[in-house]
């Protein structure tokens, strides 16, 4: 209902009466006046006239479920969210939901978490109320090799979103990485529970820097915030609905064909190191290439010195840029 709420108060510019809001969500004036209450109590600023009804001037920068909710329109993607104000990690909630049988397309969403975590067994940095921390889970019928590529599916979408919510052009680190400015802006953590033909589910993490204006030295030179390349800070709530709703459409388009053919083209405009030279850095080698792009199974393709070509499969290997990290 608060969502609902929310949602009528957020779509129309003038007042919404009282009496309106109690036909459309069948419920008494009561019930409606103590949903006003909380959501001021919450920090939203409503203004509530006699004879005209009420009105919303102002949201808070939350992340709850149901102003994520207010925010969206997606079909399937998102339209379950658990949202906790302090959890250990949204994708260790996710992969408990999962195993408890909780239905493809859950969100879980956190304001702080106090066991993030980063690729190959880092920490993400997680402080309270400045980050998006996230994980959504599905149980997609494509083979587990695929699931792979529902990374650069989630990195496209996080572009669009941003771009759609802030206006800022953001770019692809292949294959986890969102990069502004040459700094990295987002992660992505893709983890999956399956058989060896047979996927039980994939909890996709998505961690972005949202309104911190500093971090911890190990990562200051290479991390930055929207806040930070803004000037000021963003609602949040906004930058999860529009990704959500990207990752949808993208999501299918991918699932039409299993691999990203008809999202290659659209992820290679998005590339930061396209036609650069790159440092690979494999388990036992390093070498430099130029990146060329990536193919449908989401593979990226290096030319060598030597002319010759070399496809690099996620996972396996790094990059860098050239001089540093991008
Ligand atoms: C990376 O190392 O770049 C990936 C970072 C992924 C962080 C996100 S935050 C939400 C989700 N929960 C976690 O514990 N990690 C991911």
């Amino acid at each position: 209902m608060k969502s609902k709420i929310l949602k009528l108060l957020k779509t129309s510019d003038s007042y919404v009466s009282g009496q309106e809001m109690c036909k459309y969500l069948n419920v008494s004036r009561t019930a409606v006046w103590k949903v006003m209450n909380q959501l001021k109590d919450e920090g939203y600023e409503i203004e509530a006239m006699s004879n005209k009804g009420y009105k919303i001037l102002n949201c808070p920068d939350i992340i709850t479920n149901y102003e994520i909710a207010s925010e969206m329109k997606t079909k399937h993607i998102a339209t379950q969210i658990e949202y906790y104000n302090e959890i250990d990690s949204t994708n260790i909630r996710c992969k408990i939901l999962a195993e408890q049988g909780a239905e493809d397309g859950i969100l879980v969403v956190a304001d702080q978490q106090t066991a993030g975590k980063g690729r190959r067994g880092r920490k993400w940095d997680s402080p309270k109320g400045c980050g998006i921390f996230m994980s959504l889970m599905l149980k997609p019928d494509i083979a587990p090799v695929n699931a792979s590529m529902l990374t650069l599916v989630t990195a496209m979408a996080l572009v669009k979103g941003i771009k759609e919510a802030t206006g800022l052009e953001t770019k692809i680190k292949w294959p986890n990485d969102i990069i502004l400015n040459q700094k990295k802006l987002c992660g992505i953590l893709t983890e999956m529970s399956s058989e060896l033909d047979y996927i039980n589910h994939v909890v996709i993490g998505i961690g972005v820097n949202v309104n911190m204006t500093s971090f911890p030295n190990e990562i200051a030179q290479v991390a930055t915030s929207i806040a930070i390349e803004q000037g000021h800070p963003v609602k949040r709530s906004a930058i999860i609905a529009r990704t959500m709703e990207a990752f949808e459409e993208y999501y299918e388009r991918f699932l039409k064909k299993q691999n990203l053919e008809d999202l290659m083209e659209e992820y290679n405009e998005l590339l930061i190191h396209k036609d650069c030279e790159i440092r690979v850095l494999g388990a036992r080698e390093e070498y430099v290439a130029k990146a060329i792009g990536i193919d449908k199974s989401g593979e990226l393709l290096v030319e060598l010195e030597d002319g010759t070509k070399k496809k690099i499969r996620s996972g396996e290997i790094s990059i860098r840029g050239i001089n540093g990290y991008v």
